[in-house]
């Protein structure tokens, strides 16, 4: 199965406020798939409302979603994948555990697209052409769509066809914003969705969430550092290039160099194309935190095998006396591990992001914009770097976040006309909420190599007599959990899977009173010198729960972790 990721991109909007405003990572799977994954139907939800929450407007859409019934049994759940903001087509293939246990659980497998995204367009091409049309793009109104289609399919006489039995419990999945909308999908529709499974899902990265802004920033340096890499290198390039970008002669060594080439279109002129150049390799280097994983993966460019410690064996050169020429060169072979792995020769660094697009993860078009009016209208993400001691990049938070962030949407939206006025800085609080007492049946997971797990609930909010369970996962990056099972996992991201697919078990037998502890992860082992590959329906995968007596202390710690090197 080829793998896919989920990225984030950066919405950069003009060269000289690249310098000024804080880089917008969003959460997004923008790349367009072109092939419909091998092992789903593709069916049309016919005559969606376009608003489910007012009665004046009674237009209409057709919403794709995805399906797979081959493990369904009378009796069985509905796993039900959340589709987050891009084409579904992604979210499909990089959730590869829903495939590998729907057959254990008798389940039928449904991925929903969200609505302005992939082929679902409420307006079709006309749905992002102004913000009357685009105004029906909020999370709330994707969640309706989801429940309308749930509701449907166990309805009987419906337009599909088929009917599921009225009591069939859903499971709802998702990563990152999928993972959002997963969790509030449990909160908001208790009566249709049983139990939640959020990967990597910054629900309360917003103002008023007890988030600190720079906290993304802070990891993605952690990640680095961790992985070998010397802090000064990093931290200090920007200064670097800024510096050549100001001569002469470190213009011609930023025009004419041997590791990378820049595009034609985007040579380095003065200082605000040498902030083009930092946003470019700063997104190469955050994206790699993100997607962090144990095996090689591909995306825009194949990446290796832990991507991050492959750009720290070029940025672990030790002291603080560089050149400019030199902290350059380092940082650029690093960046080159994500652009170009695959060391395609005319290979060349589009650096302007109004000329080229977001060469990061290619998103063009109408998907590249969907999330960026999501972050302007009800999803305002509250996150910036502070440099310093923070992290590895500069300070761009400024006095006030949201000034800075509204410059930008108005910037963004120019010629839609956005203003303040389309905006609510804290509609997730009011929708939501931001404490997790009145929720029920939610399992949170964070990666800790993931820049995003900084943005989630800490494990302290745990509270198994609710069913909230909340998992740092070491050795995780983006969702990791969610991807098919590998060979090359750490044995953190196995034990987390086992104990997982065990609550949710308990959470569909109604049988299963007790409630499921949560059990400390073993201490992280990674895999190496095998050969990297799937493991398919391997549940239990080795692991087992505890034997100590209840009640012991040492039963958080006894955890037998067995096998992982026999695969
Ligand atoms: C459902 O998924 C399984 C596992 O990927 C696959 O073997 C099967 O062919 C799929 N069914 C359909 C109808 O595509
Ligand atoms: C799945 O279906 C089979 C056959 O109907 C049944 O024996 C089995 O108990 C079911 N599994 C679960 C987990 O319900
Ligand atoms: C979108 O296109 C479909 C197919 O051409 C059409 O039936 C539908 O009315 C269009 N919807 C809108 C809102 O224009
Ligand atoms: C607004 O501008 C963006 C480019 O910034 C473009 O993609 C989009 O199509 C434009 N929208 C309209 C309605 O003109
Ligand atoms: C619905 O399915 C049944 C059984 O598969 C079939 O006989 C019938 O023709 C189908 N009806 C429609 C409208 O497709
Ligand atoms: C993260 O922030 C903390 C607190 O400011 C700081 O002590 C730590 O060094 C930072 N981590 C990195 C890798 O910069
Ligand atoms: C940039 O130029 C300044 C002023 O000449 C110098 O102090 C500094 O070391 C140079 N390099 C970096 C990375 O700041
Ligand atoms: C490339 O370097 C040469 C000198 O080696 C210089 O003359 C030329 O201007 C440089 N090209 C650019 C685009 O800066
Ligand atoms: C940098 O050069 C570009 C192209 O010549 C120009 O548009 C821009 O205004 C310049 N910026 C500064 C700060 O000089
Ligand atoms: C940097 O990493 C490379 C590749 O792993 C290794 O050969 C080299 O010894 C490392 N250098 C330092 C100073 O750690
Ligand atoms: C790069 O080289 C390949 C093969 O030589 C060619 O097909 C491709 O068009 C080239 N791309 C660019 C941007 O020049």
């Amino acid at each position: 199965m080829k793998e896919l990721l989920i990225f984030l991109i950066f919405v950069l909007v003009s060269s000289l406020e690249g310098s000024k405003w804080p880089r917008r990572r969003s959460l997004i799977h923008p790349k367009t798939f072109d092939d419909i994954p091998p092992n789903v139907e593709v069916k049309w939800y016919k005559g969606m409302r376009v608003d489910h929450f007012a009665y004046g407007n009674t237009d209409t859409f057709n919403l794709r979603f995805m399906w797979n019934n081959t493990f369904y049994k009378a009796g069985g759940p509905i796993f039900f994948y959340t589709g987050n903001e891009g084409s579904l087509e992604g979210f499909v293939t990089a959730t590869g555990i829903m495939f590998d246990i729907a057959q254990q659980f008798n389940a039928s497998l449904i991925f929903a697209e969200h609505r302005y995204y992939g082929q679902t367009q409420p307006y079709n091409t006309s749905s992002y052409a102004n913000l009357k049309n685009l105004g029906y793009l909020t999370s709330e109104q994707a969640l309706a769509d989801y429940a309308e289609l749930l509701s449907t399919l166990k309805t009987p006489n419906n337009q599909f066809n088929y009917t599921f039995p009225s009591d069939t419990k859903v499971i709802s999945f998702g990563g990152s914003y999928g993972g959002m909308l997963s969790a509030w999908f449990r909160m908001k529709y208790p009566h249709i969705v049983t139990g939640a499974w959020a990967g990597s899902a910054p629900l309360i990265y917003m103002r008023g969430g007890g988030i600190e802004p720079g906290v993304f920033d802070n990891i993605t340096s952690r990640t680095y550092v961790d992985n070998g890499c010397n802090r000064f290198i990093l931290a200090n390039v920007w200064n670097a290039v800024l510096n050549l970008s100001a001569t002469a002669d470190g213009r011609a060594f930023l025009n004419n160099n041997t590791v990378f080439t820049l595009d034609p279109r985007t040579p380095i002129r003065n200082a605000t194309d040498g902030w083009n150049l930092n946003a470019f390799m700063r997104e190469a280097i955050e994206y790699m935190a993100m997607v962090d994983y144990p095996y090689p993966t591909s995306f825009l460019e194949p990446l290796p095998a832990w991507p991050v410690k492959v750009a720290c064996s070029f940025m672990n050169s030790t002291g603080t006396t560089f050149t400019d020429q030199q902290l350059v060169t380092m940082v650029a072979q690093a960046a080159n591990v994500y652009y170009n792995y695959n060391q395609v020769a005319n290979y060349t660094w589009c650096i302007d992001y109004s000329v080229c697009g977001d060469e990061g993860v290619g998103g063009l078009g109408n998907d590249a914009l969907g999330w960026p009016w999501q972050e302007c209208s009800e999803i305002v993400m509250a996150m910036c770097a502070h440099g310093g001691t923070n992290d590895v990049f500069w300070e761009e938070c400024g006095t006030d976040i949201y000034q800075l962030l509204q410059e930008q949407c108005v910037q963004i939206f120019a010629n839609l006309s956005w203003t303040s006025a389309n905006w609510d800085i804290d509609a997730v609080k009011k929708l939501y909420g931001f404490d997790l007492s009145a929720a029920s049946n939610l399992i949170l997971t964070q990666g800790h190599l993931d820049p995003w797990s900084g943005g989630g609930y800490s494990a302290s909010a745990t509270n198994p007599s609710r069913g909230i369970y909340i998992l740092e996962i070491p050795g995780s990056a983006h969702h990791l959990d969610l991807r098919q099972p590998n060979t090359c996992d750490p044995n953190t991201i196995t034990n987390a899977r086992f104990q997982i697919i065990n609550i949710i078990s308990c959470w569909l037998t109604s049988s299963c009173q007790n409630t499921m502890s949560l059990y400390s992860l073993p201490d992280i082992q990674i895999p190496t010198g095998i050969e990297c590959k799937d493991v398919v329906q391997g549940f239990p995968w080795g692991q087992s729960y505890p034997t100590t007596s209840a009640g012991s202390m040492s039963l958080m710690l006894a955890f037998v972790v067995a096998l992982f090197w026999n695969f």
